[in-house]
């Protein structure tokens, strides 16, 4: 939007995703090895997807393991097998930084901001245009709808 006065700002590190066909035996893994904790977990995409959160201090992983073999994690899994899934960036304003994405001649996934978890707005940008990582721009959930 052109009226948007806030700056499309990246305010921190969201979450660093893996994808696995195995959540448990992986956050087991990070909780023995690194002294991670286990977070919230949840399913998303009409339960096709199982999301868990691990937190190592200020870090926070996100584990993805695919519930049905048609959900895209399940063919990340099935043609790279597990591994780093994408990288998310807080941003103050969604809107805005897709539209400045979008302005930069960046390929986006979702021209939209949708649903992530705990409330999130998440878009994800094109690994083509970004050297090859897979972009989650994520916003927290407002305290109060905005105009
Ligand atoms: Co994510």
């Amino acid at each position: 939007m052109s009226g948007s006065t806030k700056p499309a700002k990246v305010t921190g590190l969201a979450h660093v995703a893996i994808a696995t066909p195995d959540a448990d035996a992986l956050a087991a893994t990070l909780v023995s090895a690194l002294g991670a904790t286990r977070g919230p977990e949840e399913l998303l995409d009409g339960g096709a997807l199982r999301v868990v959160f691990l937190n190592l201090g200020p870090v926070t992983l996100e584990l993805l393991e695919p519930r049905s073999r048609d959900h895209t994690v399940a063919k990340f899994l099935e043609a790279r097998g597990p591994g780093l899934h994408h990288v998310s960036l807080e941003v103050s304003d969604l809107r805005a930084a897709l539209a400045r994405a979008s302005s930069a001649g960046i390929r986006l996934i979702d021209a939209e901001p949708r649903a992530g978890s705990h409330g999130t707005s998440v878009a994800f940008l094109h690994p083509k245009s970004l050297g090859g990582v897979l972009l989650e721009l994520c916003q927290a959930p407002a305290r109060k709808p905005e105009t």
